[in-house]
């Protein structure tokens, strides 16, 4: 990401009932044998595990789409072996929470799940202890996409978990039976590391991601009966592929083409939690795309926290912009998104790429974090507000209109109010079609924790909701401008309410949207707009794309 993740507004799918979960049975009614059967050519066998057949996982994910992404390949791994995914925790004889420090809440919530595990014998330790309040989700980043949400409150980190967690239902699934194997995946077990058992000392897995090569020895410890395992190291040049990842949309595949960053911005965990930039080959990438588009996926998006700075390993040293359009040639595929580009590696030839395959989506997230070139200097973005600007231009000159958003923080320490004002410009200036805006949030390990002149809170969620506010109103005007276009649009969702569908413009809108024809997911068809609102279209269907 310049922990520049995508933006998820778009990602959820509604209302698609068993479609929603055809992932891996796509790729077995595509030929891929079932668990433990041979197969030739194509994706090899997956592992069984004799030992582990008919157990089952439940899988809860926090954070960006490089998460979901890479909880789908956690999924596809343990399937592999035999397990059985479930959608609640009761029934799991596995619980794994895929988690996200990016923020302290995001972190917090997760030592929230971690109480609601206590095993009743367990001692309270943190009677005095308040829990805070959980933060209401106020933009995608942290949608739960495995598994739903169970009730809790959240824990400070570096605490002891609360009684308040203790969720009683929950505590059942730890005793009831006994041996269950909880496991932290993600950041949060790559920042706290094995401190994780002193915290909770029913949790028996701590995994980074980039340790998520090890999880199938991992596992194979655990099932052999290891009380606790763990993958911690960064220092790996591989990259996590598997041979059978669990996607969770039936159209939109997500494929991590580099992990890590080396970016280093002051504020960022990203670069301790998820190690340094490894890049996967582009043989392998475009093979994957293929096999992807062959199983009747028509949207890929390419991941990375810096996607851009990819960095081909093999001989054949492809740039990013060439795997783009590379990827946008392959047969069947209709739509390639690339998300998160870092501002630094952002060139013409990715706007060159976009113009040449009408294939590559109308859409650049290029996060900012702020218009100060003061500011950006504290954050170490390596680039100032004027260069940043330059990256905007050569989009606005697109032979076709590129839809820009961007992330930004507000309350970094030192942030004047003039500092703040240009950040506000930067709005006016860019005219973004969504913002993600965040407050500073101080974290473990980062350069920016030691700087003076802190905002206060209150000062930082004030700064927040003028800019919000500013944003919103910029949207409003801009798609009100798109009132009686037509558009092609993806459709991903169905309404409960008769004849409403809604799905995603090449430019990523939100397109909401009457027809009365009586299947349309997974198909693109032509909407012309009728009305505008700051976050979405309404539109009605005129025809098929
Ligand atoms: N505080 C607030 N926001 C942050 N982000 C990353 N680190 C922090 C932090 N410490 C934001 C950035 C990034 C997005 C994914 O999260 O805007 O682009
Ligand atoms: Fe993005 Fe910077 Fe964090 Fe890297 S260090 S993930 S570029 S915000």
């Amino acid at each position: 990401m310049a922990s520049d993740w995508l933006p998820q507004r778009c990602g959820k799918v509604k209302d698609m009932g068993k479609g929603f979960d055809i992932g891996l049975e796509r790729l077995t009614a595509a030929g891929v044998p079932p668990l433990g059967e041979t197969q030739e050519g194509g994706l090899k066998p997956p592992l069984q595990d004799a030992g582990a057949t008919g157990a089952t996982f439940y899988l809860e994910t926090f954070g960006c789409q490089m998460n979901d992404h890479d909880s789908e390949k956690v999924a596809g791994v343990l399937l592999a072996r035999g397990y059985r995914q479930v959608d609640g925790p009761e029934a799991a004889k596995v619980i794994l929470y895929n988690t996200c420090s990016i923020r302290e809440k995001a972190a917090q919530k997760v030592f929230s799940r971690l109480g609601e595990l206590r095993p009743a014998e367990e001692k309270l330790t943190a009677d005095s202890q308040q829990p805070t309040a959980e933060e209401p989700p106020k933009h995608n980043f942290e949608r739960v996409v495995h598994g739903a949400r169970a009730a809790g409150k959240s824990a400070q980190p570096g605490m002891a978990v609360p009684r308040e967690a203790n969720h009683p239902s929950l505590r059942k699934i730890v005793n009831a039976g006994g041996g269950k194997i909880i496991g932290v995946l993600g950041c949060v077990a790559q920042q706290e590391g094995e401190e994780i058992f002193e915290r909770a000392p029913w949790v028996s897995l701590v995994c980074g991601s980039a340790s998520y090569r090890k999880l199938p020895q991992l596992l194979a410890e655990l099932e052999a009966g290891n009380r606790r395992v763990t993958g911690l190291d960064t220092d790996t040049d591989e990259t996590f592929e598997t041979e059978i990842t669990r996607r969770d949309n039936p159209w939109r595949a997500y494929l991590t083409i580099i992990e890590g960053c080396d970016k280093a911005c002051s504020y960022c965990v990203v670069p301790f939690t998820r190690g340094p930039e490894r890049s996967r080959a582009s043989a392998s990438i475009l093979e994957e795309v293929r096999r992807l588009a062959e199983v009747g996926y028509s949207e890929v998006q390419l991941l990375g926290q810096t996607v851009n700075s990819y960095a081909d390993p093999s001989a054949r040293k492809m740039r990013f912009s060439e795997l783009l359009a590379a990827v946008a040639e392959a047969r069947g595929i209709r739509r390639v998104r690339f998300t998160t580009s870092h501002p630094r590696d952002f060139g013409k030839d990715i706007v060159e790429a976009i113009e040449a395959h009408p294939t590559i989506c109308d859409h650049v997230h290029l996060p900012v974090q702020s218009g100060s070139t003061a500011v950006l200097r504290a954050m170490a973005r390596t680039y100032s507000r004027e260069e940043y600007l330059e990256k905007i231009a050569l989009m606005k000159a697109a032979r076709r209109p590129i839809s820009i958003t961007t992330d930004m923080i507000v309350g970094f320490p030192g942030e004047t109010e003039k500092d703040f004002e240009e950040t506000l410009s930067l709005l006016d200036e860019v005219q973004y079609d969504s913002v993600f805006a965040f407050k500073y949030s101080p974290r473990p390990n980062t350069p920016s924790l030691k700087m003076p002149d802190a905002i206060p809170e209150e000062e930082k969620g004030r700064r927040l909701a003028i800019l919000m506010d500013r944003q919103r109103e910029i949207q409003r005007v801009r798609n009100e401008k798109l009132v009686g276009e037509t558009f092609e649009v993806l459709v991903d969702g169905k309404s409960r309410r008769e004849n409403q569908w809604s799905g995603h413009t090449s430019s990523n809108r939100v397109m909401n949207f009457a027809s009365p024809e009586r299947e349309l997911l997974g198909d693109y068809v032509q909407v012309k707009v009728v009305s505008a609102m700051p976050n979405s279209l309404v539109g009605e269907m005129v025809g098929r794309a």
